[in-house]
Formats: structure tokens, C-alpha cells, sequence
């Protein structure tokens, strides 16, 4: 390999659906890194959300690498939230990576090779390249059609101003579509980048703000550009390792990052990408950025993924990383052992703790208000009050999937917001687990493979 290519285009836009952390937003931390009670969409546990808080600014100055931390706590107490939280509250730059445990399981590489993609998910490499750009203010663009349908391919000029000068460009096929497809007309000032042929709309020039009365709001206006029509610019351009490595890895290229079909990466290609990016580090021209990578449900992992863990926490490009449990003392997957959280001893002596703890009523009743105005329902007090305490009772997340289910049956009856008639008709309709194992209790001789009294296996809950 003689070159390692970085980029090859990341316009994605993400779709953003109401999910379960949809409503968390950060984790709510004031300057001196202290919880707010209330701030970003999260609520109360302060003590985990600031220790979070800690381990994210050690990241941000860039002192620590190879970390990890571990989130202990009962269901629903909100692990995964701080880690979303943790997520938001990165930046944009350094990358985030997030895995369940039981993934390492299902997917059509080894183990390993699923763990090692995402530590190298998780380190960013800033990327710093100068690019000659042309940019400037359209003039006027001029397109010739073939005269017969489908024989020579169109060309065209482009006329590109500045304050000082102006010239004209011959276009080929492939810049007229991008044109055409960005709809780019006279009066739009704009950049192309000459190596890719990019074209990227700055924006309309103020010399045409009065021509138009019909502009939509959002159009932006700019200044002509002065001085020379091609110019150098630097550009800088965050990739993590894991996306150089697809890119470089297969003929599709950066097509199977759009895919997820990435299957395993040779160990060679891994090899010379790590020595080119530490060329390029010498060079100044690239800068790593340790992210993090969150495993969650982590005591689904195996023995072999715990020793694989272990030795890749040491690497010198180690992101942090953040593991998620609610299990007590359990077995470790792949063994006869039990250990605390299902964790190998030696590798819980490598993990900074944060517990997390139940919430209490006034809390429950917080985060179920955000949920309420995260799902847009509207709920009147009364019900507000049943729902917190239907939540202390049984489980956070069943009031929480309460509430949207609540919002159809007042839909139902087109009434106009959620009152305590609703909650307790959904209350009826969906039980909780409480509920459902006293059934259980009562009617298991009718169900299969009942075992209750007696055996050690089948019992209801680990
Ligand atoms: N402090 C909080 N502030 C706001 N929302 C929260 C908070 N804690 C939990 N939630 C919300 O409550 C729900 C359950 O929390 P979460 O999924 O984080 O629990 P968990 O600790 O990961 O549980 P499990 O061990 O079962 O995975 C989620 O929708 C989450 O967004
Ligand atoms: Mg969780």
C-alpha cells in the first residue's frame, strides 16, 4: 500500500427517533464539574454523573488514555443513560463507540476481531491537509446539450468572480451534475476543492440580496470573495481508525461503512495503517484523539474478551472504556468462577467504579415529566401523581412505557390530556413484573416446563 486514503465523503445526515435516552442531552454538570439536580434531561443520581464528569474532562485535556471505568447499578438506575450522557457531552470530535456485550456473539467475525474494531471505532485521528481550493462567486454557468440524445457528453464553462478578478472554467460531465444537483446558479458564491472536485455552496452573494423577493428564509448571504480565485486552505478532518481501515481494507471501500458489512480486516492492512499514522504524527500532520468505548450489558462477555480487554487497555492508543452492569455476583461467561458483576478479578482491578443508585419518588417524578415533554404528552397532575407512584412501586421504566401508552388511550377517547383514568386502564392492560410473576405463581401448573418449588433451575429470576 503506497497510499492510505482517509476520506472518501461523509454526508450522512442521521434520522432521530423518541428512544429511550432520546431525552438526554448531556450530563447536566456546571463548570466546576458538580451535578445540577435537574440539567440536560437528567436527573438526580449526582454523584455517578459527576464522577462521570471527571473521567470526561480527563479525556477532553488529553491526559488519560487506556482507562476504564465501570457502571454498577440495579436496572433501571440509569447506566446507560450516563453513558449517553457521556456521549453528548464528548464533542464533536472525539469519537464514541457503543457495543452490547451480546453483539461480540452474533456477528460473523471472531471475537476478537469484533472487539478490536471497536477499540479502533473509538480513536479519532485529526487529520490536518491543505487543499487548493477555487472559490468564488458565480458569474454564470453555461451548459451545452449534445444534439443527440446519449452521444457525446455534455460540457459547459463556468464563470467564477472575485472582487479583483474573474475567469472561466471548461466543466466535464461529473462537475456539471454536481452543479445541477446542488442547483448552483449565478449569484451563489461557492468553493471547489480542485484535487476531489467538491463543490461546496458558501452561500449568495450580497450583490444579488435585492434581486430576488421569493428567497426562502434560510438563504444565506455572503461577501464576495476578494483577492485570488484559487487559493490554499487547510483543512483539518476528524476519521477514526476503524473507518481508514475499511476504506483501505477492501475493494468497496468505504461502501461497506454505510453497509456494516465490514467483515474482518487483515492484520497487515491494521499494521501499515498504524505506521502511517505514526509517520504522519511525526510529521505534524495528524494528531490522535482517544474516545470512548462504552460496552454495555458487559457481563455478557467471555473469558476470552475479559483477557483481550486486559492486554488492549495497555495499548498506547487505548480509548477509555466504559462498561455497563447490573449483575451481582455471578458466573463469568465461559468458566466455573463466579466474581463480582460476572467480571474477572483482574480485570476489575484495572476499572474505576461508579455505582448507581435507586431514585427516589421526587426523582422518578422528574424524569417522568421530561418524559412526558420528550413524548409531547400532555398529562394532567392527578396522573402525573398515580404514574410516579405506580413508578416507585413497580419500576421506573414500566411508568415510563406507561406513558405512551396512556397518550393512545386518551387519543382513543379524544380526550385532550392524560388523566388518572387513562394511566389506570393502561395499568390494567400492561403488567408489570411484579404482576406477572404473582400470576406466574398462581397459574404455572398450566404453563410448560413449570419447575417453581424445589428445583434450583427455571426459577423466575437470576
Ligand atoms: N438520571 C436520569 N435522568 C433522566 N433519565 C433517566 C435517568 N436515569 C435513567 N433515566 C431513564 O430511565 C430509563 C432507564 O434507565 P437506563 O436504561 O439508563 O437504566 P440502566 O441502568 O441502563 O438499566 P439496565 O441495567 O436494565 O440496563 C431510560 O429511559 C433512561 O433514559
Ligand atoms: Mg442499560
Amino acid at each position: 500500500m503506497t497510499e492510505v486514503k482517509v476520506l472518501e465523503g461523509k454526508d450522512l445526515t442521521r434520522i432521530e427517533r423518541i428512544g429511550a435516552h432520546s431525552h438526554i442531552r448531556g450530563l447536566g454538570l456546571d463548570d466546576a464539574l458538580e451535578a445540577r439536580k435537574s440539567s440536560q434531561g437528567m436527573v438526580g443520581q449526582q454523584a455517578a454523573r459527576r464522577a462521570a464528569g471527571v473521567i470526561l474532562q480527563m479525556i477532553k485535556d488529553g491526559k488519560i488514555a487506556g482507562r476504564a471505568v465501570l457502571l454498577a447499578g440495579q436496572p433501571g438506575t440509569g447506566k446507560t443513560a450516563i453513558a449517553m450522557g457521556m456521549a453528548k457531552a464528548l464533542g464533536e470530535e472525539a469519537p464514541f463507540a457503543m457495543m452490547a456485550g451480546s453483539e461480540i456473539f452474533s456477528l460473523e467475525m471472531s471475537k476478537t476481531e469484533a472487539l478490536t474494531q471497536a477499540f479502533r471505532k473509538a480513536i479519532g485521528v485529526r487529520i490536518k491537509e491543505e487543499t487548493e481550493i477555487i472559490e468564488g462567486e458565480v458569474v454564470e454557468i453555461q451548459i451545452d446539450r449534445p444534439a443527440t440524445v446519449g452521444a457525446a457528453s455534455k460540457t459547459g464553462k463556468l464563470t467564477l468572480k472575485t472582487t479583483d478578478m474573474e475567469t472561466v472554467y471548461d466543466l466535464g460531465t461529473k462537475m456539471i451534475e454536481a452543479l445541477t444537483k446542488q442547483k448552483v446558479q449565478s449569484g451563489d458564491v461557492v468553493a471547489i476543492d480542485k484535487a476531489s472536485g467538491k463543490i461546496s455552496k458558501l452561500g449568495r452573494s450580497f450583490a444579488r440580496s435585492r434581486d430576488y423577493d421569493a428567497m426562502g428564509p434560510q438563504t444565506k448571504f455572503v461577501q464576495c470573495p476578494d483577492g485570488e480565485l484559487q487559493k490554499r486552505k487547510e483543512v483539518v478532518h476528524v476519521v477514526t481508525l476503524h473507518e481508514i481501515d475499511v476504506i483501505n481494507s477492501r475493494t468497496q471501500g468505504f461502501l461497506a461503512l454505510f453497509a456494516g458489512d465490514t467483515g474482518e480486516i487483515r492484520t497487515e492492512v491494521r499494521e501499515q495503517i498504524d505506521t502511517k499514522v505514526a509517520e504522519w504524527r511525526e510529521e505534524g500532520k495528524a494528531e490522535i484523539i482517544p474516545g470512548v468505548l462504552f460496552i454495555d450489558e458487559v457481563h455478557m462477555l467471555d473469558i476470552e474478551c475479559f483477557s483481550y480487554l486486559n492486554r488492549a487497555l495497555e495499548n498506547e492508543m487505548a480509548p477509555i472504556l466504559v462498561v455497563a452492569t447490573n449483575r451481582g455476583i455471578t458466573r463469568i461467561r465461559g468458566t466455573n468462577y463466579k466474581s463480582p458483576h460476572g467480571i474477572p478479578i483482574d480485570l476489575l482491578d484495572r476499572l474505576l467504579i461508579i455505582t448507581t443508585v435507586p431514585y427516589s419518588e421526587e426523582e422518578i417524578r422528574m424524569i417522568l415529566d421530561i418524559r412526558c415533554e420528550e413524548e409531547d404528552v400532555e398529562m394532567s397532575e392527578d396522573a402525573r401523581e398515580l404514574l410516579t407512584k405506580i413508578g416507585k412501586e413497580t419500576s421506573l421504566r414500566y411508568s415510563i412505557h406507561l406513558i405512551t401508552a396512556a397518550a393512545l388511550a386518551c387519543q382513543k377517547r379524544k380526550g385532550k390530556e392524560v388523566e388518572i383514568e387513562d394511566i389506570s386502564r393502561v395499568y390494567s392492560l400492561f403488567v408489570d413484573v411484579k404482576r406477572s410473576t404473582q400470576f406466574l405463581m398462581e397459574y404455572q401448573e398450566q404453563f410448560m416446563f413449570n419447575e417453581v418449588p424445589g428445583s434450583d433451575e427455571g426459577q423466575m429470576m437470576e
